[in-house]
């Protein structure tokens, strides 16, 4: 079967496709599954770059779809021929988070599923939305899950609220459906003028471009009455995040989610006291939270965007299109 690893010294030319043995027979408690699709996202990216350390020769990807090819003893969750979806923590099944890094998170730790087939723990996926492609699929592990948990698990989302997505990457196109599909009213930024009217087409009830606007934090409060955002979903990290604390509402929930501006920075403690806001870190979530998501997704058929798919042996031109910038929600493979 085919295969995807990263070497040292890592970087995107270190990316190999190799023959690998099959899998066999799964154990007790296991599937084997024939992955057809996996999806972007920056932290795999940072894992390829070596930015994130991890051992030589890691198979990458923790976002992996496919079907159900064989069921080892014991499984009754799963059938031959089911759709599946991996979770980002293959041991948190429910209840609060017991893990605060990636030590177990496919793609990263452990080996994660840019391959054609894997056997692993039933327990290490969900079925899969009805209706949805393997890319499609693919998209749930890591972004569609964080954007869910950031604001239906963690955020109380209400309708009537108002949310504030960041650029137009992988979880906040999908915060941005999330919160339409819930009934939420949306304010999204990017930096580019033809993103910003592709985010209207998805129903973004206002946009702004942070580039030109780069005070965005005041153009959110003028955009709701003085009030500001009830969720913000915060990719941005120390770059963004005093405009953040600039737009949210008082008593309003910053969700800290991505840190595409740098590792840390100066925070405005007085400002975010006085808001009395809620900041609140989260990585993705558990097993029961994709679950829900999945029946929230199939009950409303919503369905995520894809900018892009690749082959395996694309894989290197995959993430330099993520790292060009110039995608609009979900990259995937599909193989
Ligand atoms: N905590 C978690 O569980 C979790 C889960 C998933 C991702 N993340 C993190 O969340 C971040 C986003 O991940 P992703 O996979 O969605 O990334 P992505 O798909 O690569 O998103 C990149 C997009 O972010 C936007 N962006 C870049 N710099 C920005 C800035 N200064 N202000 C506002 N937007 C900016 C750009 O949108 P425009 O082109 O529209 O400007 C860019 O296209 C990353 O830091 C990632 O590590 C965290």
């Amino acid at each position: 079967m085919k295969l995807a690893t990263i070497s040292q010294p890592f970087g995107l030319d270190q990316l190999r496709i190799i023959e690998g043995a099959e899998p066999g027979e799964p154990g007790p408690g296991e599937l084997r599954v024939r992955i057809h699709a996996n999806s972007l996202n920056f932290h795999d990216y940072a894992v390829v770059v070596g930015a994130i350390p991890t051992e030589n020769n890691r198979i990458p990807m923790a976002d992996g779809a496919g079907v159900v090819e064989a069921i080892g003893a014991g499984v009754s969750e799963f059938s031959v021929g089911d759709h599946v979806v991996s979770t980002f923590f293959p041991h948190w099944l429910n209840g609060p988070a017991p893990i605060d890094n990636f030590s177990t998170t496919p793609g990263d730790g452990v080996d994660g599923y840019a391959r054609e087939r894997v056997i692993r723990p039933a327990q290490g996926f969900t079925r899969a939305p009805k209706g949805y492609s393997h890319a499609e699929a693919a998209t749930l592990t890591t972004a569609g899950l964080t954007a869910w948990r950031a604001l239906v698990v963690n955020g109380n989302l209400k309708a009537g609220d108002t949310v504030l997505t960041l650029g137009t990457g992988g979880v906040s196109i999908f915060a941005l459906q999330f919160a339409k599909m819930m009934g939420a009213r949306v304010i999204a930024t990017s930096s580019s003028d033809a993103k910003l009217e592709r985010l209207k087409t998805l129903g973004a009830d206002d946009t702004i471009n942070y580039k030109t606007t780069p005070a965005w934090g005041e153009r959110v409060l003028e955009l709701t009455g003085g009030q500001g955002a009830d969720h913000i979903i915060e990719v941005g990290g120390p770059g963004t995040l005093p405009e953040s604390i600039d737009a949210v509402r008082i008593g309003g929930h910053i969700s800290l989610i991505g840190i595409l501006t740098g590792q840390s920075g100066d925070v405005p403690t007085r400002k975010l006291m006085a808001k009395q806001a809620r900041l609140e870190g989260l990585i993705v979530g558990s097993r029961a939270h994709q679950q829900e998501m999945i029946r929230a997704i199939e009950a409303n058929d919503m369905h995520p965007v894809i900018d892009r798919s690749f082959s395996l042996e694309e894989i290197a031109d995959a993430f330099r299109y993520e790292e060009s910038g110039a995608h609009f929600g979900k990259i995937c493979l599909e193989f």
